[in-house]
């Protein structure tokens, strides 16, 4: 900024790991940062007012109205500290202010989640842990099953499904892959979607939400998929249907489902609810079943992927300004 004036950046859904981080990420307080643990709609957006840029995450809502606001309230940038922006209607924001997100902090953070989930599932280690912490070493229903040798559907073969696949590959699984636009380059083995989903032992979703991909994962795809397939979805949780989910868990069509995502989590996901009635009942039958593994998008939680986010999201802001443009720029 002119004149060694800082920077201000007003952050919307604020957890205790992005005070961390961000601070951080800005030794020299380049960057005046205000932490507000409101996520950004519509009736939060004046909470920006005064400041240059905004720090967004995964549930801030960004649609044209809220642009709008953050414009007159003098904001010149959002940036978002996260890589999918589904939550962005970029047709209305478009023109109104600049927006950048952080495309590639680290796929392997993702992509080891999503087989920390598998195995936890397969191996049954969170019914084990809670056991054994109970002095309880009876091993009844605990046969797990080996991933070798499996068949293992990956949709979406971007940056994170390629890790997941290699990672895939050293256990010894039969990996097939379904993206719109595959990667010709690769040696990735593709097939249709709809041999994928009738193939498959396991289905690991990688590709983001879009229209097309909304609800993917629904009641005809269920339908033809194997007996017990286990579900994992790292993504977004809109690319499930979760009743039919719910469905097909309960007449045991679908043997696991490890979820990192869920359609409706914006209320629910980063809050403690622990002292409350869960009001979605969804979540809490799927939390009641034993072969559900929810984690609340925490897939991209490492230190490394963090230490990414703040540097770059910073670097994002400061290049929006300066310039009008980033690289990242959506
Ligand atoms: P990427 O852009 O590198 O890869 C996405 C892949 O999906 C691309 O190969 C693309 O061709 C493919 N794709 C697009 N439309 C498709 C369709 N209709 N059907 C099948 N494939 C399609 O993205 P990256 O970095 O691999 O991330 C993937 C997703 O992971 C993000 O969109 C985001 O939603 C999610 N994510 C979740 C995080 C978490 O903490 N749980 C953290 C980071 C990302």
């Amino acid at each position: 900024m002119e004149n060694g004036q800082k920077i201000k950046i007003a952050m919307f859904s604020t957890q205790d790991n992005d005070v961390l981080y961000f601070n951080q990420a800005n030794p020299e307080g380049k960057y005046e940062i205000d932490y507000f643990e409101e996520q950004l709609n519509p009736d939060t957006a004046s909470l920006a007012a005064g400041h240059d840029a905004v720090c967004a995450f995964t549930n801030d809502i960004i649609n044209g109205e809220v642009a709008s606001r953050l414009v007159s309230e003098g904001v010149r940038t959002v940036a978002l500290r996260c890589a999918g922006y589904n939550n962005v209607d970029l047709d209305a924001t478009h023109g109104v202010l600049p927006i950048a997100n952080v495309p590639n902090y680290s796929p392997y953070s993702v992509a080891e989640h999503a087989i920390a989930m598998l195995l936890t599932s397969v191996r049954r280690i969170h019914k084990a842990y809670n056991r054994t912490r109970e002095f309880n070493f009876d091993l009844d229903d605990l046969v797990g099953f080996e991933l070798h040798g499996k068949t293992i559907g990956v949709i979406g073969t971007g940056k994170i499904g390629k890790k997941f696949i290699d990672i895939c590959n050293g256990f010894g699984m039969n990996v097939i892959a379904y993206d719109k636009y595959p990667d010709e380059a690769s040696s990735i083995h593709y097939v249709s979607l709809d041999e994928l989903f009738r193939n498959s032992d396991i289905i690991s979703i990688h590709c983001p939400l879009t229209e097309e991909t909304e609800h993917i994962i629904n009641k005809d795809s269920i339908a033809i998929m194997k007996p017990g397939v286990i579900i994992i979805n790292t993504s977004r949780g809109g690319l499930i249907d979760s009743d039919e989910l719910v469905e097909g868990l309960i007449n045991k069509k679908i043997g696991a489902a490890c979820l990192d995502v869920y359609e409706d989590e914006s209320n629910v996901f980063f809050h403690d609810l622990s002292n409350h009635i869960m009001r979605d009942e969804i979540l809490a039958r799927l939390l009641s079943m034993p072969n559900v593994i929810i984690t609340s998008h925490q897939a991209y939680l490492t230190d490394e992927a963090l230490r990414n986010i703040a540097n770059t999201t910073l670097n994002n802001i400061e290049q929006l300004l300066s310039t009008g443009h980033s690289e990242n720029e959506l």
